[in-house]
């Protein structure tokens, strides 16, 4: 059979005492792969690379090497988030590169949604293979492909599908969640003691907020973006919706409208607020958020949010409007 295909006798891991049983099976079977070697791993902090980030530690400690990429298109906090839990609670040997200017510059002026999205992997795999040409003696990568990934693309991460590392940067494997689905690599990551924040967040895709930023993205509706969501997310929080609703963010368009903010005509973006439930992705419907709650969101964004003076609601379900919007 082969390693790619989920035995039917693996049982579903549920119950923290059968994560456990996972964790000391896959701490085995990383140190009998790797044993004195060295691993490298892209920790986008998303949910499948910061629980394969924390199994490593666990089973080779420093012989992880952990590297960070921020793009400038993570949401508010996330970049800290990763180095606190990881460098400073989890002691791993981390290594932050601020790509910001890098990838804004490529993005400046591209308004082409597909372009964007190949110009944000392409920049990516370039930053880490330039930081895996620094470091000596590496002999594996991993990676956090889970099931869902090996049953729909061939096992490759979504965002990693431009390419690839180069030929002479071709490490050897570690995989250690690619018979899990979704729901067991959380109870996982929950008994490996990481934060709720990290384990239950939401979907956010591989580009980020790249293309939540509609067109071209300019650093200042980059920054609506980035503050209206961490305005939608702490609410949402607040008011007993995470976790209830399935992804919830906002959106920056490329276009102005006419408002007045302090007795003066403005000329400013709008904030558009997507909040959706779905099962699988493929279909979506879109969640009744009480109307005082989004009144009172609207206000958040419009006294805290810079170059702001029209917050809207999406109410499109999927099929015929997609999730996101680019
Ligand atoms: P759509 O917009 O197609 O999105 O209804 C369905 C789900 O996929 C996510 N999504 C992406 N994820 N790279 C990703 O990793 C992408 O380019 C991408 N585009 C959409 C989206 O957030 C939703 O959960």
């Amino acid at each position: 059979m082969s390693d790619n295909v989920r035995p039917e006798s693996m049982k579903r891991i549920e119950t923290p005492d059968l994560a456990n049983a996972f964790i000391a099976q896959q701490i085995e079977e990383i140190r009998n792969q790797v044993k004195d070697g060295k691993v490298l791993l892209a920790l986008s902090g998303g949910v499948d690379s910061s629980v394969v980030a924390a199994l490593l530690i666990k089973a080779i400690g420093k012989n992880l090497v952990c590297v960070h990429v921020n793009h400038g298109l993570l949401r508010q906090g996330e970049p800290e988030q990763v180095v606190r839990v990881f460098r400073e609670e989890m002691d791993a040997n981390l290594i932050y590169v601020d790509a910001v200017d890098r990838f804004l510059d490529k993005l400046k002026d591209v308004t082409d949604p597909e372009t964007k999205r190949k110009i944000i992997g392409a920049e990516f795999i370039r930053v880490f293979e330039e930081e895996a040409r620094k470091l000596d003696g590496i002999g594996f990568l991993a990676q956090g492909t889970i099931y869902p990934d090996i049953l729909e693309s061939d096992g490759v991460k979504a965002h990693h599908n431009v390419g690839g590392l180069p030929e002479d940067l071709k490490f050897e494997l570690v995989e250690p969640l690619k018979l899990l689905y979704k729901d067991e690599v959380r109870v996982v990551g929950k008994a490996l003691g990481l934060p709720d924040s990290m384990v239950y967040r939401q979907p956010f895709p591989g580009p980020g907020l790249g293309v939540r930023c509609l067109g071209a993205i300019t650093r200042d509706r980059l920054e609506c973006v980035r503050q209206s969501d961490a305005i939608l997310r702490e609410e949402f929080a607040r008011n007993g919706l995470e976790g209830k609703v399935w992804q919830y963010f906002t959106i920056v368009p490329d276009f102005k409208s006419v408002g007045v903010k302090d007795g003066k005509r403005c000329f400013e973006w709008p904030v558009i607020i997507r909040a959706v439930n779905t099962k699988d992705a493929m279909t979506a419907t879109v969640e009744d958020i009480p109307f005082s709650l989004l009144s009172h969101i609207t206000d958040r964004i419009l006294k805290e949010v810079k170059n702001v003076n029209r917050v809207c609601y999406d109410m499109t379900p999927k099929p015929c409007g997609t999730i996101e919007w680019e």
